[in-house]
């Protein structure tokens, strides 16, 4: 169902309907969720793809036989995608991992009163929106991205696809002190720490791992092992698709590529927006001044 050049808006907020159907986005708010179940969310270019992988090496207690076998998108399905019911019904592991990209506007309901586990993922905003421009120089399924100052415009002003970063942010991590069953994690910390986060994470879902399971789970989610796996790495989606001759989905993993594309007059711009929308948000970043 290759919709390329379709876009669905849902509440306000264009998603790629080469993925989404009105349908299957609908159905994700009425999604019945098993207490079970774990739920990794994230904004776009978050670290999505990296905790799936560290959930999965969790699972298997760091064998990597079916993060190295199965594809990321049938591991750990989107819920709101189209072929997510599907995919479901043919994997059926417990736990079952399930991805979103929604907004806690859209999905919290949904999940009120679940036990579900949930991770959140969370990354520097500049570094989520230069990760998002390339990508959508290779998705063949985002519009055309422009040039970057126009493109971190659309990024402020909450226009891009998935909707506002700022209101997906502060939507879920107001949640942190109330929901229990909701941990969250950064990209930074993943980045910095990476053993440090495994543990937590297997805590969270309740399956604590041995020194030697937790060592087997970094050297398979490094970046290096990552970028080579075809599990995770993506170069299995077709070409019209994701160009791969445009660039690479895993491309390089760092933190603080911003500097590469942000001038300083860019950067200033950033930060006086950064500051008045999260004026009403609490918590305090790590990855402010990075
Ligand atoms: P870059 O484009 O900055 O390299 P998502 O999965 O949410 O779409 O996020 C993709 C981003 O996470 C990309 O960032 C990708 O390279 C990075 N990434 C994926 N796996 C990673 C890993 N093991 N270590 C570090 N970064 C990783």
């Amino acid at each position: 169902m290759a919709r390329l050049d379709v876009i669905e808006t849902f509440h306000g907020i264009l998603f790629p309907g080469h993925l989404h159907t009105q349908d299957s986005l609908q159905l994700a708010l009425k999604f019945p969720f098993q207490d079970t179940d774990i739920v990794i969310v994230s904004y776009p270019k978050s670290g999505t793809t990296w905790m799936q992988e560290i959930v999965s090496l969790i699972s298997s207690r760091g064998d990597p036989q079916v993060s190295q076998t199965v594809p990321n998108w049938t591991r750990a399905p989107w819920l709101e995608h189209h072929y997510f019911a599907v995919v479901l019904e043919a994997s059926p592991t417990t736990p079952r991992v399930i991805t979103s990209h929604l907004p806690h506007h859209l999905l919290g309901p949904t999940l009120q009163g679940s036990k579900a586990k949930v991770i959140y993922v969370s990354r520097n905003p500049k570094d989520v929106a230069v990760s998002f421009y390339h990508f959508h120089k290779i998705a063949n399924f985002l519009p055309e991205a422009g040039s970057f100052p126009e493109f971190l415009n659309r990024f402020l002003e909450g226009t891009l696809h998935y909707g506002s970063w700022f209101d997906h942010i502060k939507g879920w991590t107001s949640q942190t002190a109330t929901m229990n069953n909701l941990l969250h994690i950064t990209y930074e910390e993943m980045s910095l720490d990476l053993h440090g986060v495994i543990k937590r994470v297997s805590s969270h879902l309740h399956s604590p791992l041995l020194e030697d399971e937790i060592n087997n789970c970094v050297k398979h989610c490094r970046f290096s092992s990552m970028k080579d796996n075809k599990m995770a790495n993506y170069t299995l989606v077709p070409a019209d698709i994701m160009d791969h001759s445009k660039g690479s989905f895993m491309r390089k993993g760092k933190i603080g590529d911003w500097k590469s594309m942000f001038t300083e007059e860019l950067n200033q711009y950033f930060k006086s927006i950064f500051q008045s929308k999260m004026e009403d948000c609490a918590l305090e970043f790590v990855w402010e001044e990075q």
